[in-house]
């Protein structure tokens, strides 16, 4: 042993305890939304930064959630699905909480962020009780979809700056650290 090596005990892997998951939260519900559908709003105040809510729902592979709803038929765009991982996609139409109802906005109060495969949503600035919760889907797709199909996936959230799509701004095929990535069909990351 050098030196300068520390104790054998300290270079031991910590194995952090994983934080609960948050299914549901008493700052916000799920209710009618003139978006689409059901919505999330504000129950009371939220301050810049909180982590309002996990989404959650069934963790199942790229394969298992192709196979799951590529053969939708008439596809309406809907989907309860978020890519977690390179791995691993959670199906919010399965067990899911009320995260799942959160609608896109191109304007957002929210943000999603991953970690460790676990998807959270943040507030990413001051929401009053009554506004409703949006994050950017940023949908996966690609430039050999069907423009038909991508129509499908109008935006109307209503913001003045609304880029009019829940898309992400670039095709998947077209983004170099997604390179390797192969992921089809449309899902939140
Ligand atoms: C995870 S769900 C959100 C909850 C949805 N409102 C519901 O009641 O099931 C995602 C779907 O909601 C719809 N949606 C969400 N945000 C939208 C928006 N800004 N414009 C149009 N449709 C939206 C789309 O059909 C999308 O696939
Ligand atoms: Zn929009």
């Amino acid at each position: 042993m050098s030196k300068n090596s520390p104790p054998k005990k300290a270079r031991r892997k910590v194995r952090r305890k994983s934080q609960p998951a948050i299914v549901t939260s008493p700052l916000v519900e799920a209710r009618n939304s003139p978006i689409h559908g059901k919505g999330v709003y504000a129950v009371a105040s939220i301050k810049k930064g909180t982590r309002i809510i996990e989404y959650l729902g069934e963790r199942i592979s790229h394969s298992e959630a192709d196979d799951r709803y590529e053969v939708k038929g008439e596809d309406d765009g809907h989907t309860f699905l978020f890519i977690a991982s390179n791995r691993t996609v959670i199906d919010a139409g399965v067990n899911g909480n009320d995260a799942r109802f959160i609608n896109h906005h191109c304007n957002p109060n929210c943000e999603t962020v991953i970690e460790n495969s676990r998807v959270f949503i943040d507030a990413i600035r001051n929401i009053k009780p009554g506004e409703e919760l949006g994050y950017d889907y940023q949908l996966t797709w690609e430039s050999t979809d069907d423009p038909e199909e991508l129509a499908l996936y109008a935006c109307r959230c209503g913001a003045k700056k609304c880029r009019g799509t829940m898309l992400d701004r670039e095709p998947l095929d077209k983004k170099k650290q997604t390179k390797n990535k192969k992921a089809s069909g449309k899902r939140k990351r």
